[in-house]
């Protein structure tokens, strides 16, 4: 049986996709509920922008999306893979390859140079030392820190630091990013320097992010701006589009 109207091919999933999602910690005697039960929904190559006051729960949130902890109650979905019940092997596994992180602090290893701390993910997953070498400096040439292949991470600025980080966080290639205060530390030139290369690196690659920050340009700069209050997510559509 034909039909002129065929249905339209199946979407892709979701990059994330949360229901119920619950966090709470104890502390002493008393429970603290963090996160109240947030339902949302992310599409491949968006980018989110998160605020909200300090311990709202933000870093918290971007903790159980990057596999980090587990939420109290409610199901996650990564690419329409259901993340209940995952071993740690199998944790690591996929933030070794889907996910990237950027912090505030940068977390290079000061013994390392800005080659070698680049390549660490790639050797954590086994790739030849060569090649991950090969990779590492090619990533950072892209983000502009050719010049800086062989220096200690101490020897650099503060804006190219976190590019170093952001090179170690991109070098796996990972298709969700998560981005926690990334320009915390940064003056305005440097952290307008850091998302406008963020910005390229996601449009191209089809990267998904999840960016929490204080810092409101940046936060408006996002597809949809999102603000965490009270435990629930208040969700606002914003295209602003600084590209
Ligand atoms: N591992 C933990 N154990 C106990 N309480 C925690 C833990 N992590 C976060 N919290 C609490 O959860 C709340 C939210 O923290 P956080 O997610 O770091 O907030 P934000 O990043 O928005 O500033 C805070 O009250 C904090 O003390
Ligand atoms: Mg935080």
């Amino acid at each position: 049986m034909s039909s002129r109207h065929p249905p339209p091919a199946s979407l892709p999933p979701p990059a994330i996709r949360a229901v119920g999602l619950r966090k709470s910690f104890w502390q002493g005697q008393r429970c603290i509920e963090v996160l109240k039960g947030l339902d949302f929904m992310i599409q491949e190559g968006e980018i989110i922008s998160v605020i909200g006051p300090s311990g709202a729960g933000k870093s918290t949130l971007l903790h159980l999306i990057g596999l980090m902890d587990h939420p109290s109650d409610g199901t996650l979905e990564l690419f329409g893979e259901p993340t209940a019940n995952l071993s740690d092997a199998t944790s690591s596994f996929w933030r070794n390859r889907w996910i990237g992180f950027l912090f505030q602090f940068h977390h290079l290893l000061p013994e390392l140079s800005v080659w070698e701390n680049v390549m660490l993910p790639l050797r954590i997953r086994g790739m030849d030392r060569r090649l991950a070498a090969e990779r590492a400096c090619e990533m950072l040439d892209t983000l502009g820190l050719a010049e800086r292949l062989s220096h200690r991470p101490a020897e650099l600025s503060g804006g190219e630091q976190q590019r170093v980080a952001f090179a170690r966080a991109l070098v796996p290639e990972p298709r969700l990013l998560l981005a926690d205060e990334p320009t915390g530390n940064l003056d305005q030139r440097q952290g307008e320097e850091l998302r406008r290369l963020l910005w390229n690196q996601a449009r191209q690659r089809q990267m998904t992010v999840v960016l929490v920050t204080h810092q409101q340009p940046l936060a408006a700069a996002a597809d949809r701006q999102w603000t965490l209050v009270d435990g629930q997510l208040q969700k606002e559509a914003l295209s602003v589009g600084l590209e």
